[in-house]
């Protein structure tokens, strides 16, 4: 057995030790939880790698995270972890274990709720069960600094339900040609049908100059057509390490902390953890979940 499959099954063996409901931690400050949606227009893009590697960074800095996969078609986070979670949320629905046996501890300081099939039911849900859902996250997202969605692309509506509804929304693009058009269409869609801010990471590029070039593009459509820019927010480079890493399915995604890829992705958690402590929840802003289940307004 090679260094690394040891390790491997070290950390698989710490993630099934995990007691969900004993390990989920306390928040200390009562500075509500900052939802952020990981989105974009085409898959393929890097979001999961992207949330990953945010939680990661955002627990570095002492952050509660709490990571929500909720890719409705390819929930795939758990997998890229290794792990095989017992449960999820359509065990929740349907009342045959609650919230907290749920979620696991992917990593230090980093919470999971996996594969989050059942959610796109929600409109055939009858009361009881709906209401059972909504208590059961509401409750959950008291214990965290930052609610971490790694969605699926494109502008469907169950996949925009969740963007709308958060504090920010990470739009993850490419400099490939078909990235702009579908971009552009989510942001559309963000745009009319709530007002969540839209920041661009553009992944992938060669340069910098790139990667400017890119949300250049995109941000003279948004502009024209629908008055109202959206902000860079990171250029993350290409970088065959990332690639690598991902698909040997690495326990965490911080693991080539050698690269540029990873030094820039922590600083855009710095950037996002100042955003929290500004703008957030904490801004007299109702939560996440009381907002999905159409509780009040943003
Ligand atoms: N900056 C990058 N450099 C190289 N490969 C990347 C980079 N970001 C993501 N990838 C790779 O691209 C593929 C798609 O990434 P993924 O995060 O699964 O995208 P999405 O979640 O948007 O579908 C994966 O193989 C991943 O390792
Ligand atoms: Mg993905």
């Amino acid at each position: 057995m090679s260094a690394d499959q040891a390790q491997r099954l070290r950390e698989l063996a710490k993630a099934a030790d995990v007691k969900p409901s004993a390990g989920q931690p306390r928040k200390t400050s009562n500075s509500g939880c900052t939802s952020i949606a990981v989105t974009s227009g085409k898959g393929g893009v890097g979001k999961t790698t992207l949330s990953l590697t945010l939680a990661a960074s955002l627990a570095r800095l002492q952050k509660r995270v709490l990571m929500m996969d909720v890719d409705l078609g390819l929930a795939n986070v758990h997998i890229l972890l290794g792990i095989a979670p017992r449960y999820n949320i359509s065990h929740v629905i349907a009342g045959e274990c609650s919230i907290d046996q749920v979620v696991v501890e992917a990593a230090p300081g980093v919470y999971l709720v996996p594969g989050a099939s059942g959610l796109e039911e929600l409109a055939n849900l009858d009361t009881a069960r709906l209401e059972r859902l909504r208590m059961a996250f509401m409750g959950l997202e008291d214990n965290y600094d930052y609610l971490l969605m790694d969605t699926g692309a494109g502008i469907g509506s169950a996949m925009t339900h969740f963007v709308k509804n958060s504090d920010l929304a990470l739009l993850v693009m490419t400099p490939d040609p078909s990235s702009l058009a579908d971009s552009y269409a989510m942001v559309k869609v963000l745009y009319e049908k709530g007002n969540v801010r839209v920041a661009v990471v553009v992944n992938m590029v060669s340069s910098e100059r790139e990667g400017r070039e890119t949300f250049d593009r995109l941000n003279t459509l948004v502009v024209r057509f629908l008055k109202k820019p959206v902000e860079l927010y990171a250029i993350l480079p290409a970088d065959k390490e990332v690639h690598r890493l991902g698909r040997r399915q690495i326990q965490l995604a911080d693991r080539g902390a050698n690269s540029r890829f990873y030094d820039i992705a922590s600083d855009l958690a710095k950037k996002i953890s100042g955003y929290g402590a500004s703008a957030g929840a904490a801004g007299g802003k109702s939560g996440f979940f009381s907002r999905f289940f159409g509780l009040s307004e943003r």
